[in-house]
């Protein structure tokens, strides 16, 4: 796919020019409306997850405000899971704060909590199929069930699991949610997102707001993204399979505390997760016995593993939720996520496992 590095289009018909304003499947007219890169992203990604269409974003965040900004209204009501992404945490706080927004929050594993917090003006459920940093597993079947029960919309952020390790549309989502800057872009060289609509009117209505919003993105990180997802099999592979030798590794060593992925039997997803998901992907974290302290000494000694932001690129990151992506959450905010003073998270690269392991060794001790 060329990169059509154009912010216009030339026409010789003037009804082709203006119809191609009024809807996404015209004529390509403006690239803050549509750009032929970035609609062969939107294209693969909405294949990927079986749904009809996508939306691309400029970043994840923009594509996460794309939806809820597109939906809501003053005095709707949104259900959501405790655990969520901390931005996104943040801007439901805006929300409520600024437009009289109500959000209601429940267990990612509970469709009696969602079916108890349903209320006339409730527009929207909202979960992650494997939350952060605690990685728990949402029970989508049950939840999306739960809400359809209601008439209610279901938006999945499915960012984490990736359409190779699940597909939220198949199992009842209206709208699937990415930061493409993490495993679909897969090099930490861009920043994306984008959503992808189980239905057509849906699609066309959150198009035409986005229009208007624009949070659009470039086609060279719409074209760089599509070059990331030619690899996106393989490298969930690596990352599943490191990720279990660390997260096995960890949890025998005297000084860890608890490891917090889903793929162990300890983890408190472990059941749905195996039910759901075909392994467990790349994101754990764990507890050090010397909380706060000792994790701050375990930051600071590894050598390999970069202590940087983000998750989804070939290389492994470690950070402190508590001081940074969660940073604007109080403390019963980030007790209700799970998240301790001392807890750190590692995004697992595709790396040699052993290499990483003799990091992570070292750094323990
Ligand atoms: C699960 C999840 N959703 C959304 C986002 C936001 O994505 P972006 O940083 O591309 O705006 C992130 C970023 O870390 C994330 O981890």
């Amino acid at each position: 796919m060329p990169i059509y590095q154009t912010s216009g289009f030339e026409f010789e018909d003037p009804a082709v020019f203006a119809d191609g304003m009024t809807r996404p499947d015209g004529a390509f007219v403006y690239a803050r409306y549509s750009n032929p890169t970035v609609r062969s992203l939107e294209d693969a990604v909405a294949g990927l997850e079986g749904g009809v269409a996508a939306v691309a974003a400029a970043s994840g965040m923009g594509a996460i405000n794309m939806v809820l900004l597109g939906l809501l209204q003053p005095g709707d009501h949104v259900i959501a899971q405790h655990a969520l992404y901390g931005g996104t945490a943040h801007m439901l706080d805006d929300l409520v704060e600024r437009f009289g927004i109500q959000v209601s929050y429940v267990p990612e594993h509970d469709p009696a909590a969602v079916r108890a917090a349903i209320r006339p003006r409730t527009k929207l459920l909202y979960l992650e199929t494997i939350a952060n940093p605690m990685t728990q597993v949402a029970d989508l079947p049950a939840m999306c069930a739960a809400a359809r029960e209601a008439g209610i919309l279901t938006a999945v952020d499915n960012t984490f699991a990736s359409p190779i390790l699940c597909r939220p549309i198949e199992h009842g989502a209206d709208i699937v949610l990415h930061s493409t800057t993490k495993y679909l872009g897969g090099h930490a060289d861009i920043i994306g997102g984008l959503a992808v609509f189980a239905d057509d009117a849906l699609y066309r209505k959150i198009w035409s707001y986005a229009c208007t919003l624009g949070a659009t993105p470039d086609p060279f990180a719409a074209w760089l993204t599509l070059r990331g997802m030619q690899t996106l099999a393989l490298r969930m592979e690596r990352h599943c399979a490191n990720a279990r030798v660390l997260a096995t590794r960890l949890a025998g060593h005297p000084a860890v505390a608890a490891v917090h992925w889903p793929g162990l039997a300890s983890h408190p997803s472990h059941e749905i997760a195996a039910k759901l998901l075909p392994d467990f992907s790349g994101v754990l974290s764990f507890d050090l016995l010397g909380g706060r302290a000792a994790g701050e000494k375990f930051m600071s000694s590894v050598r390999l593993a970069l202590l940087a932001p983000s998750l989804g690129g070939v290389e492994t990151l470690i950070l402190h939720p508590a001081s940074t992506s969660h940073r604007h959450l109080d403390e019963e905010q980030l007790a209700q996520a799970g998240i301790g003073a001392g807890t750190v998270r590692v995004a697992v690269g595709i790396e040699h496992a052993e290499d990483l392991w003799a990091d992570i060794a070292q750094a323990l001790d």
